[in-house]
């Protein structure tokens, strides 16, 4: 069978082989630390479980509009205006299932065949997949220590082409962990308006940073075309619900893409995710948060030791992006060899980045303090014989 050659763009995720080799692995008896799925061990908050509960109880399962619940759309507008002092209409905001509903709609409004995207490598795969399916070609630009892991404006500049449409990014970046800082942020959205290109900015570990305040692209300017999700931040990966903060111009077109390619987000999962907006929920994100960055600053101080410690320590996110070259330069051998002899599962590189993942893994920090210290002594012992 020849399917659609978009399909041929998709690459599988390799971590998927690895989860399943480690749940054999847990079935035969062993004690497997989980350190490679993007998703921490927290249950979605209180609030949120009982504001969940009581909408199904009342009856809230029938469809909403497209775009969503207007009391939700309300809500997050607010959440802008109170933490990043962006004004912005709820108009503006679609709510989707999940980001990954929101950059579905961001990528088929915004390109088609012949248009380039440009994204830093390494990145998120499924956005340059989503870019893909829909007809473009995207640029990866590698990138490192020198730009902060992320693009910035002069590599826009350098790497922009006439066919080129947009340019994304994803601050805090999965899978470093970097953040761009205003400045940068503010720099990288010139060089593309200068080009009367569009940015994309995934926004989804916005909230989850350790060292300065998260910021929107949203407070910068109401041209960006921002993705973001109830599912890191919040907690909750399985209620599939995030939203898609466009300009304007840009909403009625894509509520008909919405209305045609989901009808609209979960219902009970909207009206869960009313609460967590509550100062009740966010004093439980927040402490959150502060368990997440103890947990970072812990992996950091035990791989340092090992030489295994990012350039720079990740300001966001949950992941640290690890250089292993001094060990192995086939990331996904190392990551199989680390499991089947110490029994700690990790990302290969590969995954991410389309240059150079071979020398690097991804760690997410998605497990207690006790099993993090349990698995810096696995990862030292394995590397020690290496
Ligand atoms: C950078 C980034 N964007 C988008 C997503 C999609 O998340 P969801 O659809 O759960 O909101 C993820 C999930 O890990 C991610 O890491």
């Amino acid at each position: 069978m020849v399917w659609n050659s978009r399909v041929a763009k998709v690459a599988p995720f390799r971590v998927m082989h690895l989860l399943e080799m480690a749940q054999a692995r847990e079935a035969s008896g062993y004690d497997v630390i989980h350190l490679e799925v993007g998703e921490p061990d927290f249950p979605s908050p209180d609030p949120v479980m009982t504001a969940g509960q009581s909408a199904l109880s009342a009856g809230h399962t029938r469809y909403t509009p497209a775009a969503g619940l207007p009391a939700l759309r309300e809500a997050i507008a607010q959440h802008y205006k109170h933490h990043f002092q962006a004004d912005v209409e709820p108009s503006r905001i679609l709510i989707t299932p999940g980001a990954s509903g929101a950059l579905l709609l961001a990528s088929q409004l915004l390109v088609e065949a012949g248009d380039r995207v440009l994204m830093a490598d390494p990145n998120y795969p499924c956005n340059r997949h989503f870019m893909a399916l829909a007809g473009a070609e995207v640029d990866t630009v590698p990138v490192g220590r020198e730009t902060g892991w992320q693009l910035d404006a002069s590599l826009v500049a350098a790497h922009w082409q006439p066919s080129t449409r947009l340019a994304m990014l994803a601050s805090p970046s999965n899978p470093t962990g970097h953040t761009l800082n205003a400045d940068a942020l503010q720099a990288v959205q010139q060089a593309v308006r200068q080009r009367e290109g569009r940015l994309v900015v995934d926004e989804i570990y916005q909230g989850l940073n350790y060292d300065d305040a998260p910021l929107s692209a949203l407070s910068l300017g109401d041209d960006a075309f921002v993705v973001n999700s109830f599912s890191k931040y919040f907690g909750m990966t399985g209620w599939r619900l995030g939203w898609l903060v466009a300009p304007e111009e840009a909403v009625e077109p894509l509520t008909r893409l919405a209305q045609n390619i989901f009808l609209a987000a979960s219902t009970p999962a909207q009206h869960a995710a009313l609460a967590a907006f509550t100062p009740e929920c966010r004093e439980i994100l927040e402490d959150r948060r502060q368990i997440l960055k103890k947990r970072r600053d812990v992996l950091l101080a035990g791989l340092s030791n090992l030489g295994l410690a990012p350039d720079m320590p990740p300001q966001g996110a949950f992941y640290l992006w690890l250089d292993i070259s001094r060990y192995s330069r086939d990331s996904q051998a190392f990551c199989e060899q680390l499991l089947m002899e110490e029994n700690v599962a990790i990302t290969p590189g590969i995954d991410f980045a389309v240059q150079g993942g071979e020398q690097f893994v991804r760690i997410a920090f998605t497990t207690d303090v006790a099993r993090l210290e349990d698995a810096i002594e696995r990862i030292s012992r394995f590397v020690s014989r290496l």
